[in-house]
């Protein structure tokens, strides 16, 4: 049984009093295994907790008198809410980490100790997560602002040593991390992010284009040192377990490893930017890898003046977030919701939010093309052709969507709206080629999805105008 044992105490109580009191109330029990020990915030000092909680190989965890005020304690006391400001400690403290009581308050001279039960291990405790959730928070791509020091050794072995603990298919464990600080080498990988840049540039509508200009996409030079990742998708040889049934997993693997990292080197002081512009084999000739080994992620890593409230991208108006309750379905796709909330489809969706949407204030067109031969069309940059039936050759310009009915074509249109304005589209411009009721669904839904929005809309019958003109 995992217990709580939740501690109120005069200053100074001895050691043997409170033992002896918590090894009744734990016998009272029945008996278990004390995980957690909790007292009011400040007693967590005093020496007998300190001694106990060691003792007991357990978790010393502390709760603000505020939060120990707003537990339904069985047992509470005015004399203890005269003296602690709270008329429970024990009983609160026990309640506050979600345990069920099952030995209210039992009392010495100097000492009160409340037991209960947790059905499942403990979580941490109220300020552990908060830390947790700012390293989640906080943890941001830079490029900008590298300061000229160097990363002590001991900082970054923590840092890959927090990467090499990531999960693995298989524990495959299929990482290497190719520390990079020679500045000629570094020198190349930059001119191939740099010619991917101009070609990535090239690619984008004119407004767009200006936009793309302004952002800064890799910090190679001006970090402290770059980390290459990469993946063996073979190590391991043949029976690796999970990776049999499906080989992604392997670059998954690597990539959650790049995850920790990042996240370790936040709390470390430590800016990391990911750069991917790149055709992964120029970079792994210029590093020397091995045929067999393949660049996951290419990081620059290093101290930084100081790390964005904000993605960099949001700040500049490129792109925003997508907000959690489109993303969470349940049950089957298409019942959204956050948990606990009553499932709403993305057009119900759509609908209401249609009252009080805001008029964006992009004016970046998007032209969505439904059906049609995207060559076609694809020469004009604003152009996204959207494809209904089977799955095209890869192409960025090409989006496949395996519509058949109205109302999925609906849903579709919507959802595509929604992803357009958050990647920072203002105006979507919808011409139907293909003559289906699928199609006719995905033009409809365009319709509802730029309404929920605030984009603009228009319907673009015949051909399409020349967009240089
Ligand atoms: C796989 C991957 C590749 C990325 N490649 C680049 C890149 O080449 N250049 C860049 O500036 N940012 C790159 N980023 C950073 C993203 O733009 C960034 O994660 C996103 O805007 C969210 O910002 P945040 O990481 O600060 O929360 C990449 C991120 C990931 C996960």
């Amino acid at each position: 049984m995992n217990l709580v044992v939740g501690v109120g105490l005069r200053s100074g109580t001895s050691y043997r009093e409170l033992r002896d009191l918590v090894s009744a109330a734990v016998a009272e029990a029945g008996g278990g295994r004390v995980r957690i020990l909790i007292t009011v915030e400040g007693r967590h000092q005093e020496p007998a907790v300190q001694r106990l909680a060691a003792t007991l190989n357990a978790e010393l965890q502390t709760v603000p008198k505020s939060e120990l005020s707003k537990q339904n304690a069985p047992t509470p006391s005015t004399v203890v809410e005269r003296l602690a400001g709270t008329p429970s400690v024990a009983e609160a403290a026990v309640l506050t980490t979600g345990a069920e009581l099952i030995v209210t308050k039992r009392m010495s001279a100097g000492a009160t100790v409340a037991v209960g039960q947790l059905g499942a291990a403990p979580a941490y405790s109220p300020g552990e997560r908060a830390v947790v959730h700012r390293v989640l928070g906080e943890r941001r791509d830079v490029r900008r602002g590298f300061v000229d020091l160097p990363v002590a050794d001991d900082v970054l072995e923590r840092v890959l040593g927090a990467a090499h603990r990531a999960p693995s298919v298989g524990l495959s464990q299929p990482w290497d991390f190719l520390v990079v600080r020679d500045v000629a080498t570094r020198r190349k990988v930059r001119d191939l992010a740099a010619a991917q840049r101009d070609a990535f540039a090239r690619s984008l509508p004119a407004g767009r284009r200006e936009r793309f200009d302004g952002l800064k996409v890799e910090a190679i030079l001006e970090s402290a040192l770059n980390v290459a990742v990469t993946c063996d998708p073979g190590r391991g040889g043949r029976h690796v377990l999970g990776r049999h049934a499906d080989p992604r997993t392997v670059w998954f693997s690597a990539a959650i490893a790049v995850q920790n990292l990042w996240l370790a080197a936040r709390a470390e002081g430590l800016g990391v930017g990911w750069v991917s512009f790149f055709e992964p084999g120029e970079v792994a000739a210029v590093l020397g890898l091995p045929a067999h080994v393949e660049l996951v992620g290419y990081l620059c890593v290093g101290p930084v003046e100081e790390f964005p409230e904000a993605p960099e991208l949001v700040q500049s108006g490129w792109a925003m977030r997508r907000p959690l309750a489109w993303a969470v379905h349940q049950e089957s796709w298409g019942n959204r919701g956050l948990p606990g909330a009553e499932p709403t489809s993305i057009v119900a969706d759509a609908e209401a939010a249609a009252a009080t949407a805001e008029a964006l204030r992009s004016e970046q067109t998007v032209r969505v093309i439904v059906g049609g031969n995207p060559a076609d069309y694809l020469d004009d940059p604003d152009v996204l052709v959207v494809q209904l039936g089977e799955r095209p050759a890869a192409d960025f310009g090409v989006l496949w969507r395996p519509v058949s009915s109205e109302a999925d074509g609906v849903e579709v249109g919507v959802e595509l709206v929604r992803d357009l304005v958050l990647q920072g589209a203002g105006r979507i411009a919808v011409r139907v080629v293909e003559e289906s009721v699928a199609a006719a669904g995905v033009a409809r839904g365009l319709r509802v999805g730029a309404a929920a929005c605030g984009a603009e809309w228009r319907d673009e019958p015949g051909e399409m105008p020349d967009s240089s003109a």
